[in-house]
């Protein structure tokens, strides 16, 4: 059952703020968040008046410190294991057909960071540390930071993280390319709105297409990667916000887009 208070969601413009709620655990990932995330993210996809979507923990001191510790106790493998049964939120969030982005506002640990690993963007306030601390709990990272981690930020800095379970700053973050953006604590929901508002006013359709192209470079081959792109642009050239856009510039107007 959902539970309207453990994932909050609010509006600003075309844009949709999910603030995980369990500030006095840090904002942990129990069940709930993740059921209730699942459930918010899955009416959002349907919501045209949404074009992208901002995920953040609340309070001062977190974005997500992980996973709940507390679940771990007592657990067999086969409970384990249905407790990361698909969907899972790390997958449905990396392949979300609108925009994701992290507003990463304080500890951005274990499952927090491979959240926001598969997020499209991260701004982080300058107050936030990261960190893979599973190692510590004589765990390895289970929500996808052993490999999407390493195409985000590459092999050795992801081991670095994982292996010693130590946390960053946000200025080393930026640094090694684990957050694209850092800004003072006090501008962070300024900052991260400014951008995704920018970003939801574009052509959702056309969104949704550069986002699979981009995402497609996870997977495939260069050749391959570089004929699916050049297909992909070509299917724009079928949609009617390709038309406006193209008829905007040349009129010296703004594009109205339609999303089709
Ligand atoms: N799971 C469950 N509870 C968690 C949690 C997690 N991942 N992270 C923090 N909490 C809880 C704490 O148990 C504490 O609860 P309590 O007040 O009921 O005792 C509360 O959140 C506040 O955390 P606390 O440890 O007191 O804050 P701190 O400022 O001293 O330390 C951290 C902050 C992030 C360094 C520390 O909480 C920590 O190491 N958390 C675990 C991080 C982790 O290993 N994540 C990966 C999990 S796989």
């Amino acid at each position: 059952m959902t539970d309207p208070k453990t994932v909050l969601e609010e509006r600003e413009g075309r844009v949709a703020v999910l603030t995980v709620n369990r500030p006095d655990k840090l904002n942990a990932l129990n069940q709930q968040v993740r059921d209730d995330m699942l459930a918010r993210l899955a009416a959002i996809e349907k919501d045209d008046s949404v074009g992208a979507v901002v995920i953040t923990g609340a309070g001062e001191k977190s974005f997500i410190a992980g996973a709940d510790i507390g679940e771990f106790e007592g657990r067999s493998p086969f409970d384990q294991r249905e407790a990361m049964a698909s969907p899972r939120i790390f997958d449905v969030m990396a392949t979300f057909p609108k925009p994701v982005i992290a507003m990463i506002n304080g500890f951005c640990l274990g499952g927090g960071c491979e959240l926001a690993a598969s997020c499209d963007l991260r701004v982080a306030s300058d107050k936030a540390r990261f960190g893979q601390p599973e190692i510590k709990l004589g765990l390895i990272p289970g929500g996808g930071g052993t490999q999407r981690l390493p195409r985000l930020i590459g092999t050795g800095q992801t081991l670095r993280l994982v292996l010693s379970g130590e946390m960053i700053d946000a200025a080393e973050a930026a640094r090694i390319g684990l957050v694209e953006m850092v800004v003072p604590a006090a501008e962070l929901r300024e900052k991260t709105l400014e951008l995704a508002a920018g970003i939801a006013a574009k052509s959702p359709l056309t969104l949704r297409v550069a986002k699979e192209a981009v995402r497609a470079s996870e997977t495939l081959s260069i050749d391959d990667g570089i004929r699916y792109e050049r297909d992909l642009f070509c299917l724009c050239f079928s949609s009617e916000d390709k038309a406006e856009g193209v008829e905007a510039f040349l009129e010296k107007r703004q594009a109205e887009w339609k999303g089709r």
